[in-house]
């Protein structure tokens, strides 16, 4: 590495460890003077792609984004209305745009299988699938159809039973071009350890609710599952990843945390901005290692020095746990 290289690697560390400057838009807007490559025009021709709660924010910015490279993309929602909505507005700025809308709610289980089973028979191959979809809950546990607390369902089981699903299509395309799984997951993770109270309470069912730390959790525990699944399909050229956007302005920040959009808004990332790593994960396939976690188009640590990451036992009881409560075994 030259010396521009060790001063940008020094800068980018300053910027991850100040936290603010880092995931604000300050951050971007001095890592793209280093950063990788822009994905070359239309690198996503002929290629389709999958975004889930792809109707606001960075799910929308995301779309846009593999269009614009020449994807076919689905678009996933849970609300009828709003899908429609949102194919309207992609198809309005890219027109000529391959977007279908596909409705499905990513933590109801049983309306995740459904709607697979309807999507595989009409998707031969799918070359990428960004788990986007998110919520954030108050301090009352909520949850699904099938009993699970809503944060687990939405950001760990659904997407889980979804990337299980769709293995088959994942690996048709895989085989042939390569395929890229990214899990959209949250620097608020950084404050979750998975540790073995955790691994004892998955559901949230002991002691009082936390929405936040729910939140924090299950982002941490999309990291951890992206590797398991990481590991499991690099034989089959496909490509598992997990991110995290920095802070971004978006419509989930501003009903879910009013002050601190408030207090940050000139700051916040744009939505395109937030979305920047997704989509150059799924339409440049970057060379991976340890971890898999991605902010800013490069690879970050899971932990922070000093503190401690997540226990192996812990990891074990939680894989476990996702197998059993999905009926979605990982690849061996
Ligand atoms: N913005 C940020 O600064 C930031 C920071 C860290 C991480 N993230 C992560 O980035 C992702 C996108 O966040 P955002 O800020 O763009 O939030 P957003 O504007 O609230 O968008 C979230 C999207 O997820 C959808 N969704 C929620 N629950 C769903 C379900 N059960 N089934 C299907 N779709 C569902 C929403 O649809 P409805 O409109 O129907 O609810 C919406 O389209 C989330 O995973 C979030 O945790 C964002």
């Amino acid at each position: 590495m030259g010396e521009a290289g060790r001063v940008a690697r020094a800068v980018d560390g300053a910027l991850d460890r100040s936290v603010v400057l880092g995931y604000t838009r300050i951050g971007s807007a001095v890592r793209s003077r280093w950063w990788p490559a822009d994905p070359p025009p239309m690198a996503l021709a002929g290629k389709r792609v999958l975004v889930t709660g792809a109707t606001s924010g960075l799910g929308a910015a995301a779309v846009h984004g593999m269009l614009d490279l020449g994807a076919q993309v689905f678009l996933l929602g849970r609300d009828p209305v709003k899908v429609d909505r949102a194919v309207g507005e992609a198809i309005a700025a890219s027109p000529g745009a391959k977007v279908v809308g596909e409705i499905c709610d990513v933590g109801d289980l049983d309306d995740v299988r459904r709607w697979a089973a309807d999507f595989a028979g009409r998707v031969p191959a799918l070359h990428g699938l960004l788990h986007n979809a998110g919520t954030m809950t108050g301090d009352e546990r909520t949850t699904t159809a099938q009993g699970h607390e809503l944060t687990l369902a939405v950001h760990v089981l659904g997407p889980h039973l979804i990337t299980g699903l769709l293995l088959d299509q994942l690996r048709a395309a895989g085989r042939e071009e390569g395929a890229s799984v990214v899990w959209m997951s949250s620097g608020g993770m950084y404050s979750a350890r998975l540790h073995a109270d955790d691994a004892d309470d998955i559901e949230y069912r002991n002691g009082s609710y936390d929405g936040v730390q729910a939140y924090a959790r299950t982002k941490r525990m999309q990291v951890v599952i992206a590797q398991e699944w990481a590991s499991a399909l690099t034989q089959d050229g496909i490509r598992v990843e997990s991110m995290h956007p920095g802070w971004a302005g978006t419509p989930g920040v501003r009903q879910n945390l009013p002050k601190f959009e408030r207090l940050t808004r000139p700051l916040l990332r744009s939505a395109e901005d937030g979305a920047d790593t997704a989509v150059w994960l799924i339409a440049t396939r970057p060379e991976s290692g340890p971890g898999h976690f991605w902010h800013d188009r490069a690879l970050r640590p899971v932990t922070w020095s000093g503190r401690g990451g997540p226990e192996a036992q812990a990891v074990e009881r939680f894989l476990d746990y996702v197998v059993t409560a999905t009926g979605m075994p990982l690849p061996s």
